[in-house]
C-alpha cells in the first residue's frame, strides 16, 4: 500500500517570526514539540519556534536543510539534513519525523528516504541521526555496542531505524533535576570539591555573551568538546572554533531570547580556563533550564572540576533565576564520571537517546567535484 497523499518540500527559515507569513516555520516547530512531548509523556522539553529560529538559521557554522511534510496542506511531518561544515567531514545528519496521528501509512519512509538522498547526492558515506525514544522499560530490549544503556524495541523510531539499516551506536540519558536543590547540600558539595581542587584553581562566572578576556579560552573548550565527550562508535567531526565562532554563537543564543549562564574553572598559575560548564535560560523562568556543555580539559583533570563547576552553576542559576523549576541534561550511559557528579545534586532519568549510525556508499565525497 503507497502512502497517502502528501507533499515533502525544503522551507528556508524566515529572517524573523513577524516574516514567517504562511506559519511554515510555526508549523515546523510545532510537528517537533508533538512529537518529543508524546515520546518524553512531558513538555519540560519543548523548544518555541521564536528560540529555534537562529539555531536552525546558522548556515556558517551548522549547515541544514529543512523540510516538510504536508497532507492536505497540514505540516504533519518534518526533518533535516544537516552537516559539518569542516573540510573532511565524513558523516551527515539526517532525522525526520511524523505527527503520531500520522504514522504507519509510509510518510515516514517517504520523508527519510527524501533526507537520505540529499545527503548521499551532497557525497556523505556514513549517516547518523540522535533521536529520543520511549522510556518504556519492559519489553525486548536493543542493547547499546557501549555496553551501557538499552532501548525498547518496541518504539516506533528504534524499529524504523533497525529496519533501514542503521545501527545503534550509543545511548544517551536525559536526566532533571527539580529545583531548588537544597542549598545546604550545594553547599556541601561545593566544599569538598574545592578541598579536592586546591589553591591553584577558582571559579569565574558571566550571563550572556563571552567575555573578551576568555573568548580564546573558551574557543579551545568548545573544540575540545566536539572530540572529547564519550560518542561510541559515531562519527566525530572536530569543530573548529575561533573568537568569531564563539561571539557567533553567543549573538545567535541571545537572538532566540535566552541567556546563557557560564560557570568556568580558571588556573590561577597560567590565567586559562581549566573547563566549563553551560546553563541555557529560557526567557520565561518557569520552563526548564537546559545543561548544555560542561568540560574539563584532559590536563585538568582529577581536580573535582567538573563537580566544582556543576555546583557552582546550580548555586548561579538560584541566584539569578530564582523562580527556576528544573534543570535538564544529556549524558552518555558510559560517562560514569559526569553521571555520579549529576546523581549526586539529584538529577534523575527522564528519557533515552539513540545515537544511530548507518554507512552508505556516495557518489563522490563532500567538497569533491
Ligand atoms: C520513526 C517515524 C518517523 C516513522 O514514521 P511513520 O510515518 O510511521 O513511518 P512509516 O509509516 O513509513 O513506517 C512505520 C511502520 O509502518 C509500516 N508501513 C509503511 N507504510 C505503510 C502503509 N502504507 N500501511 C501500513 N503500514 C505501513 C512500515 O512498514 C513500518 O513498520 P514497522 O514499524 O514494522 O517497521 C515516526 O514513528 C516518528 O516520528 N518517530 C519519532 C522520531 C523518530 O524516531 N525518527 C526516526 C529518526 S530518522
Amino acid at each position: 500500500m503507497s502512502a497517502p497523499a502528501h507533499t515533502i518540500d525544503e522551507i528556508t527559515p524566515p529572517p524573523s517570526m513577524a516574516d514567517d507569513y504562511d506559519g511554515e516555520f510555526a508549523g515546523l516547530v510545532a510537528v517537533r514539540d508533538e512529537v518529543e512531548t508524546a515520546t518524553m509523556g512531558t513538555d519540560a522539553l519543548t523548544m518555541s519556534a521564536a528560540e529555534l529560529l537562529p539555531i536552525y538559521s546558522d548556515q556558517q557554522y551548522s549547515p541544514r536543510r529543512l523540510v516538510v511534510v504536508r497532507v492536505d496542506g497540514r505540516i504533519v511531518g518534518r526533518g533535516f539534513f544537516g552537516w559539518a561544515p569542516e573540510a573532511g567531514a565524513k558523516s551527515a545528519r539526517v532525522y525526520g519525523e511524523i505527527l503520531p496521528a500520522f504514522r504507519n501509512h509510509g510518510l515516514g519512509t517517504a520523508l527519510v528516504d527524501h533526507l537520505e538522498r540529499m545527503a548521499i547526492d551532497a557525497g556523505y558515506g556514513i549517516l547518523q541521526t540522535y533521536v529520543t525514544h520511549m522510556t518504556a522499560t519492559i519489553g525486548e530490549r536493543v542493547p547499546s555496542p557501549t555496553g551501557f544503556g538499552s532501548l525498547p524495541a518496541a518504539d516506533p523510531g528504534v524499529r524504523f531505524l533497525l529496519r533501514r539499516g542503521y545501527r545503534l551506536e550509543q545511548v544517551s540519558r536525559i536526566s532533571a533535576v527539580d529545583l531548588p536543590v537544597d542549598p545546604g547540600t550545594l553547599a556541601a558539595l561545593r566544599q569538598a570539591a574545592e578541598d579536592a581542587a586546591g589553591p591553584d584553581y577558582r571559579i569565574v562566572t558571566w550571563l550572556g555573551r563571552t567575555p573578551e578576556e576568555w573568548i580564546d579560552d573558551v574557543a579551545t573548550l568548545r573544540n575540545r568538546m566536539s572530540v572529547d565527550m564519550p560518542q561510541g562508535a559515531l562519527d566525530v567531526t572536530e569543530e573548529i572554533w575561533d573568537a568569531a565562532r564563539v561571539r557567533s554563537s553567543d549573538v545567535r543564543e541571545e537572538a532566540s531570547g535566552r541567556q546563557v549562564l557560564t560557570v568556568a574553572a580558571e588556573h590561577i598559575p597560567t590565567g586559562r580556563l581549566a573547563g566549563f560548564s553551560v546553563l541555557s535560560l529560557p526567557a520565561d523562568a518557569s520552563r526548564a533550564v537546559a545543561q548544555g556543555d560542561t568540560l574539563v580539559l584532559s590536563e585538568h583533570r582529577g581536580h573535582r572540576l567538573g563537580m566544582l563547576m556543576k555546583i557552582a552553576n546550580l548555586q548561579e542559576l538560584a541566584r539569578v533565576s530564582p523562580d527556576s523549576s528544573m534543570v535538564f541534561t544529556g549524558n552518555a550511559e558510559e560517562n560514569r564520571h559526569m553521571l555520579n557528579v549529576n546523581e549526586a545534586v539529584g538529577f534523575r532519568a527522564i528519557g533515552y537517546e539513540g545515537g544511530w549510525k548507518k554507512v552508505v556508499s556516495p557518489a563522490t565525497p563532500p567538497g569533491a567535484g
